[in-house]
């Protein structure tokens, strides 16, 4: 196991190496990013686990020795805030996490998503996004709309859902005999190798504003 940060990096309460992931759902996308920060692939600690109802997430955060909460109360930005000072939280990653976040300033850019499908950043969540559209939703659309090509996005959060600034797209072919499971795995292949090279580049950009 490497070295702590919060042993190494005690200067800074905001080193963006500092994560708080967010889920709500089975916890796969954490899993994958304690794998990558285990094989030095990603220079981070997931300092706390935030799951907004009981969910496998959480149990599997329990089980890699995380320190884990569940709140089913939504935040506020206040509250927000208390999080991450408490932990000393640089970036929050979002995982699988179904409620709107409400987003204060001081952490504009210090929350990352990733979307099953591709966004179109330009503020909106376009036709594979925004509110109500996660999971299979987004793989049947992207089927009746009869795409050629799907993805994922991995997003700055703002106020409205999936319409933040994106820091990387990585797209794959959707194939004639889809069904939004055999899209969705495609997707999530995609997912295992964006979320931690995304995180990866929000960690050096912050750091090079140190
Ligand atoms: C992923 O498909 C991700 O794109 C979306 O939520 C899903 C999380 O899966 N934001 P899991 O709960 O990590 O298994």
């Amino acid at each position: 196991m490497p070295e702590s940060l919060s042993a190494k990096h005690q200067t800074r309460d905001d080193d963006p190496r500092r994560l708080a992931v967010f889920l709500s759902g089975s916890g796969r996308t954490l899993v994958n990013l304690q794998q990558k920060i285990d094989a030095r692939e990603l220079d981070a600690e997931i300092i706390s686990v935030v799951a907004s109802r009981p969910c496998l997430g959480i149990e599997r955060a329990g089980e890699l020795g995380l320190p884990t909460e569940v709140r089913s109360d939504p935040f506020t930005s206040e509250t927000l805030l208390e999080h991450v000072k408490e932990h000393r939280i640089g970036l929050i990653v979002l995982a699988g996490y179904l409620s709107l976040l409400p987003i204060p300033p001081q952490l504009e850019r210090r929350v990352l998503n990733i979307h099953p499908g591709l966004l179109p950043g330009d503020g909106t969540g376009g036709r594979f996004g925004g509110r109500g559209m996660y999971g299979k939703r987004v793989h049947q659309a992207v089927l009746d709309a009869g795409e050629q090509e799907s993805g994922c996005t991995v997003h700055y959060c703002s106020a409205q859902y999936d319409a933040g600034p994106v820091i990387l797209r990585e797209a794959c072919p959707v194939l004639p005999d889809d069904d939004p499971a055999a899209l969705a795995a495609r997707v999530f292949e995609l997912e295992l190798e964006a979320y931690p090279k995304a995180l990866q580049l929000a960690i050096d950009e912050h750091r090079r504003k140190e």
